[in-house]
């Protein structure tokens, strides 16, 4: 090991707070790989948990980045600047929604301004509780924190704050039970990420926006993850048809420099008037260039058709190898959000994917993912098959061994 990877790992036992248990040092990234601090070169089919949506250090945001660095970097939201102002328009103008947007920092901070939209607007009725899913998950803060529907991340953090219930994904009549005449909104991602990679069934998201309308519920979307292109469309809502009231976005919208966004219909977003919501950072001039440099990006290079290309690609080469073993019981998700479902846990076969110098994630327990940058070329989907396809032999050979 390199004397800065010791040094590191000493740096962080002795100085951070342990909420993460990471045992690679990277150093620098280009496109779809990343090189740690020996020099090993990886694939990354993380993107930095669906961030780097265009891949590590893509010219365009680098470009943005350090231009807007040199010219300013910040200034309070109680002045203006020029950036914010023209992405938010082009967020609206791409969701074709009659809509507003605020800026944050963040994935749970996007959602936290879901939910206070949807509390803003059913407190003028008298209704202030909002039903998510089962399997889902919103973030980190408090409010977040309730919304999600795995207990495992509230735990010792109780009380949970109030008005929140779930229900299962995907279950109508579950949802219809589960509304009071207390209820203002409904939560949901559209492809569950950190649940397992769990698609959403179009006709589901229709009864759902149905029964919103009748209800006067708002059909809030979190978009932080299965957004920002990763479907193949730039609004995950726009992969399934049905438009919701109010969307977050944040992880891939600045490919990397730390941004949310909320996005809500127009009658809902002029609920937040002055003074009612805020937050330092927000839209800061250096995370807008950023950003608009992505949706620049977005706009010139077929980012969206690769992502459709590369999606269908990657699903039916883990499809196929998949059928191999017999603890794979298949390939889910949509563009390139996707799952290998597994009979077990997933952890010890991304171990074995990653010492082959593969990264992907786990969701859920049994569910290996797949969030490649959107960039990813066949050679590089080629590459990644071959290695989870030995990672998977070994696997079975261990399982076979009784291991
Ligand atoms: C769907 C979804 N919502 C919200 C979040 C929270 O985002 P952040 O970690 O930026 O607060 C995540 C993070 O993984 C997510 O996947």
């Amino acid at each position: 090991m390199s004397a800065i990877y010791e040094k590191t790992v000493k740096r962080i036992e002795a100085n951070v707070m342990p909420t993460y248990a990471p045992k690679q040092l990277f150093v620098r990234g280009e496109g779809c790989r990343l090189w740690d601090s020996d020099g090993e070169e990886y694939l990354d089919f993380t993107s930095g948990i669906a961030v780097c949506n265009l891949g590590h250090c893509h010219p365009r945001v680098t470009a943005a980045i350090t231009g807007q660095a040199r010219t300013l970097v910040h200034v309070s939201n109680i002045y203006m600047n020029a950036l914010a102002p023209a992405l938010a328009e082009k967020l609206v103008a791409e969701s074709g929604l009659d809509a507003k947007v605020f800026f944050c920092n963040s994935g749970a901070e996007a959602n936290e301004g879901l939910i206070k939209i949807a509390r803003k607007y059913g407190n003028q009725t008298g209704r202030n509780e909002i039903i998510s899913m089962e399997n889902s998950f919103h973030g980190r803060t408090l409010g977040t924190l309730a919304a999600t529907g795995r207990k495992k991340y509230r735990q010792g953090f109780e009380p949970d704050v109030p008005g929140f219930t779930q229900v299962p994904f995907n279950d109508i009549e579950a949802l219809k039970k589960a509304i009071t005449p207390k209820t203002c909104a409904v939560m949901l991602e559209m492809v569950q990420g950190e649940g397992g990679v769990i698609p959403a069934d179009v006709e589901y998201l229709k009864q759902v926006r149905a029964l919103c309308d009748e209800k006067d519920l708002l059909m809030l979307c979190d978009e932080v993850q299965c957004g920002m292109g990763r479907l193949g469309t730039r609004f995950a809502f726009q992969s399934f048809g049905v438009a919701p009231d109010a969307i977050s976005m944040a992880k891939g919208i600045a490919n990397g420099v730390p941004m949310g966004a909320v996005l809500a219909r127009r009658e809902f977003a002029d609920l937040l008037t002055v003074g009612t919501h805020g937050t330092t950072f927000g839209g800061t001039a250096l995370a807008a260039a950023a950003a608009l440099a992505v949706q620049d990006t977005f706009d010139h290079e077929k980012v969206l058709e690769n992502c459709n290309a590369m999606g269908a690609y990657l699903a039916e080469r883990l499809t196929a190898i998949g059928k191999k073993y017999s603890f794979v019981k298949g390939v889910r998700g949509k563009g390139l959000m996707l799952g290998l479902v597994l009979d077990c846990e997933a952890a010890p076969v991304q171990k074995l994917m990653q010492k082959r110098k593969l990264l992907v994630l786990t969701a859920g327990e049994c569910v290996v993912r797949f969030v490649p940058p959107l960039i990813v070329t066949r050679e590089e989907i080629d590459r990644a098959v071959a290695i989870v396809d030995e990672a998977l032999a070994e696997f079975d050979t261990e399982r076979k061994n009784g291991k």
